[in-house]
C-alpha cells in the first residue's frame, strides 16, 4: 500500500478531479495517469553486508532520476543537509499484457559497520516514506535470523498472518531468508504483487535472501524440463550478490555474516557446476559456521519424491566441509534430521550435518517414513517460520506455528579449539 502523505496536495486534488471526469457522463475510457510512486521495495544483502546494503524498487513510470537518499538515523530529521543521494540503475520489464514497467537499484556503499541507516527511493518529488535498516557489524557478533519455508499458496490470504506473526515474534532479525516456492508461478507477475502485498512494510527493513525454487521457474508442463530458466521477474526484483558460476548469476551466491558463512544453490539447473563452485566457496570458508539454503530436498519427505541426485552429488561435499545446517523447502511438510554424515546419524562427537525441511504455506503433501532412520522429528499440515540464533559456541534453530508456539528446537554446539 502506497502512503497518501507522500502525495503532493496538488496531485491529491488532480487525482479527484481526474476520478470526478472519468466516472462521469463525459467518461471518455482513457487510462489513469501511471503512479509516479516506488512501489516493491526490497533490501537485500550483498556479499559485504557490515559495508553495504542493496535495494531495489519499481515504478509504473520510468521517472526523470530514478535514485535512493541514504542518512545515518541520527541525523534523519536533518536528512535535508546530511542525505546522500545515490542514482539508481534501471531496467525496463514487460509484464505480461499490462505495460511496462521499471524496476531500480542501488548499492549503497561504503557504508559503517554495525550501524543503522534511515533511506528512502524514488525519483524527486516523489520519494516513498523513509524505512531503516542496520549494516551487519564486522566481528563474530550474535544474531538472529528468520527463515521461512515455500509459501507459494494464499500468499496474501494466509502467508501475510505467518510474516506478521514472524516480525511481532523476531523483532530484530537480521534477515529473512525463503527457501523457494515464494509463489506458485514465477512468470505471472499478479503473484508477485501478491507476495508484496504479503510482506507489506517487512522487506524495507528486513533484508530478503530468497532462493530460486522451482516454481520460480516455468511450469514444467509447458515447457520442457531442459529449456526452462528462471522467470525474467526474479533478477530486476532482486540485487543479490553477484558471485556465483556464471549463468547463475544471483540465482547461487554466497555471503557471510557475523561469522556465518552462507550459501544459496539454485537446484533446478547445473547442479555439476554448483557442486564445483561449492567447493571452491567452503575450501576457502573462515567462518565459525556453514549454513547452505537450497529448495530442492537432501532427504526427500513427500511420499512422491524419490529423487537421490542432491544426496549423491551434494552430502560429499557438506560432509568434507562439516557444513553445520542445510534449509530447504520444496516437500510441503516438516522433518529435522539427527545431525548425519555419509547417510547416517553420527555418533559420540563427531561432526555431522543438520537437514531441515520446512513449509511455511497452506499446501501439504503426506510425508513418508523412508527416511525415518535419519529423522528428529517431521511433521506435516503445519504453516511455519524459523528463527535461527548464532553466536561463537552455539547455533539454536527453533519451529514456531502460526500461534507463535515454539515446535521444534535443535541447539547445535560448536567445538571452538
Ligand atoms: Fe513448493
Ligand atoms: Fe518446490
Amino acid at each position: 500500500m502506497k502512503r497518501i502523505e507522500n502525495i503532493p496536495l496538488r496531485r491529491i486534488i488532480a487525482g479527484w478531479f481526474l476520478v470526478l471526469v472519468f466516472t462521469g457522463p463525459g467518461f471518455t475510457g482513457i487510462p489513469a495517469a501511471a503512479d509516479p510512486l516506488p512501489e516493491r521495495i526490497v533490501l537485500n544483502l550483498t556479499q559485504t553486508p557490515h559495508l553495504s546494503q542493496a535495494v531495489t524498487w519499481r515504478s509504473e513510470e520510468k521517472g526523470e532520476i530514478p535514485a535512493a537518499q541514504i542518512v545515518p538515523v541520527s541525523y534523519l530529521l536533518e536528512a535535508k543537509s546530511h542525505a546522500v543521494t545515490v542514482k539508481a540503475d534501471t531496467c525496463r520489464v514487460q509484464t505480461g499484457e499490462q505495460q511496462d514497467v521499471f524496476h531500480h537499484s542501488v548499492v549503497f556503499e561504503p557504508l559503517i559497520p554495525d550501524t543503522e541507516y534511515a533511506y528512502r527511493v524514488g525519483d524527486s518529488p516523489d520519494w516513498s516514506e523513509w524505512s531503516r535498516f542496520e549494516t551487519a557489524s564486522d566481528r563474530k557478533d550474535p544474531f538472529r535470523l528468520v527463515f521461512f519455508g515455500d509459501v507459494q499458496k494464499q500468499v496474501a490470504a494466509l502467508g501475510s498472518q505467518l510474516f506478521r506473526t514472524a516480525v511481532m515474534a523476531v523483532p530484530d532479525a537480521a534477515f529473512w531468508l525463503f527457501a523457494g516456492d515464494m509463489i506458485n508461478n514465477g512468470p505471472d507477475d499478479r503473484e508477485w504483487a501478491e507476495f508484496f502485498e504479503a510482506v507489506s512494510w517487512m522487506p524495507k527493513t528486513f533484508p530478503l535472501v530468497p532462493v530460486p525454487g522451482n516454481h520460480e521457474y516455468p511450469d514444467p508442463r509447458f515447457i520442457p524440463e531442459n529449456e526452462r530458466v528462471i522467470t525474467p521477474l526474479w533478477r530486476p526484483h532482486f540485487t543479490l550478490p553477484d558471485n556465483g558460476p556464471p549463468g547463475l548469476e544471483e540465482t547461487v551466491y554466497s555471503f557471510s555474516y557475523q561469522g556465518v558463512c552462507f550459501v544459496v544453490l539454485n537446484g533446478n539447473e547445473q547442479m555439476d557446476v554448483q557442486a564445483e563452485w561449492l567447493e571452491t566457496v567452503l575450501s576457502r570458508n573462515t567462518d565459525d559456521w556453514t549454513i547452505v539454503a537450497i529448495h530442492q530436498t537432501v532427504y526427500p519427505i513427500f511420499t512422491r519424491r524419490h529423487d537421490t541426485t542432491f544426496q549423491e552429488i551434494l552430502v560429499p561435499i557438506f560432509d568434507r566441509y562439516a557444513v553445520d545446517l542445510v534449509l530447504q523447502g520444496h516437500d510441503h511438510g516438516y522433518a529435522r534430521t539427527l545431525s548425519l554424515k555419509n547417510h547416517q546419524p553420527v555418533t559420540g562427537t563427531e561432526k555431522g550435518t543438520v537437514y531441515i525441511i520446512s513449509n511455511s504455506g497452506p499446501k501439504f503433501y503426506p510425508v513418508s517414513d523412508r527416511y525415518d532412520h535419519l529423522m528428529a522429528r517431521t511433521g506435516s499440515k503445519e504453516m511455519l517460520f524459523h528463527t535461527i540464533d548464532v553466536d561463537e559456541t552455539t547455533l539454536r534453530f527453533t519451529a514456531f506455528d502460526l500461534m507463535r508456539q515454539p515446535v521444534d528446537e535443535v541447539v547445535i554446539h560448536k567445538n571452538i579449539p
